[in-house]
């Protein structure tokens, strides 16, 4: 039924995930003077980790990470470590050393850079040149969740779309403006992949068409490359992914999806915070004890 309603031509599984991981990180300074935000421990994990490990489980096997020069301890993570990975196997974490071990190995990674600050649509075009002329992933590192639904029906809609398709999410009408908003067709928003008829970026709260916002999980056409090639800059000099899928937009259909998940937004010290405590209050090797901390330090 729906490929009766999307009009795209490409229908392949997107196996590549660009990861934007070029800012430095200003508000979490001055630990981001040598650890890159997204190398910032959730528990002992790095955003990173997670952020690539949520790739991996929809079927990525080539990573693409923006970085920036000034950021080495990027690459340093995701340099193959045969003997950190045995580290970690001889004390037993198997499947942790088997998460680490399938980076470098099974999955593919290159690390291009994005040479000056000038926004998220720049960023993704830095990466143009390693990425098939197929559909691709992008995971905005700042945003973690809490499983790999959302991506993978983003993946599914996008092979029996053949059309880009981005991850939504209702926020109270006070927050749209620090968003991607978008326009959504015939109405309220359905279970399933539904048209997106017009995005925004940053709209002042009464111009903008809805508060459904665009979060940091897209699986995109290739052809937004072009789009993003002929970006103007808005008034901070930056060049918007979302108005390379608005000019897509214009064009052909965009979908939506939806997130049902968890979603943490970890881009400030206490958006980081409290997703390391919900984490850790999940996590079973974690979760008794801190309740029982969390029980004694706070009055409730
Ligand atoms: C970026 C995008 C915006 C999107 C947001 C999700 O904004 O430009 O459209 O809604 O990520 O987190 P930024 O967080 O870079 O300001």
């Amino acid at each position: 039924m729906l490929n009766g309603i999307w009009l795209g031509c490409q229908r392949v599984k997107a196996r590549t995930a660009v990861i934007p991981a070029a800012g430095l990180g200003t508000r979490f300074l001055p630990v981001t003077k040598a650890v890159p935000k997204e190398l910032l421990p959730i528990i002992d994990m790095p955003a990173l980790q997670l952020v690539m490990d949520e790739a991996v489980e929809v079927g990525v096997d080539h990573i693409v990470l923006v970085s920036n020069v000034n950021k080495p301890g990027i690459e340093a993570y995701v340099r193959p470590a045969a003997d950190v990975v045995q580290r970690v196997r001889a004390s037993g974490r198997i499947e942790l050393a088997d998460r680490l071990a399938r980076i470098g190995t099974d999955v593919r990674v290159s690390v291009v850079y994005q040479d000056a600050p000038l926004g998220l649509g720049h960023a993704v075009g830095c990466a143009r040149d390693v990425v098939a002329d197929e559909p691709f992933v992008v995971l905005l590192p700042d945003e973690l969740m809490g499983d790999s639904h959302l991506l993978q029906s983003l993946v599914d809609a996008v092979d029996s779309t053949g059309v880009g398709a981005v991850g939504l999410m209702r926020v109270a009408r006070d927050e749209v403006s620090s968003y991607g908003v978008i326009t959504p067709a015939d109405g309220a928003p359905h279970d399933g992949p539904f048209r997106i008829v017009d995005v925004v970026e940053k709209p002042k709260m009464e111009d903008a068409p809805s508060n459904l916002i665009i979060i940091g999980r897209y699986v995109l056409t290739p052809d937004v490359f072009d789009k993003i090639a002929r970006l103007s800059p808005h008034a901070n000099g930056e060049l918007q992914l979302t108005d390379a899928l608005r000019a897509q937009s214009a064009e052909s259909p965009l979908a939506g999806l939806l997130n049902k998940s968890a979603r943490y937004d970890t881009g400030t010290p206490m958006g980081w915070l409290t997703a390391v405590i919900d984490i850790a209050l999940n996590r079973p090797d974690t979760s008794n004890a801190l309740q029982a901390w969390l029980r004694g330090r706070v009055e409730f």
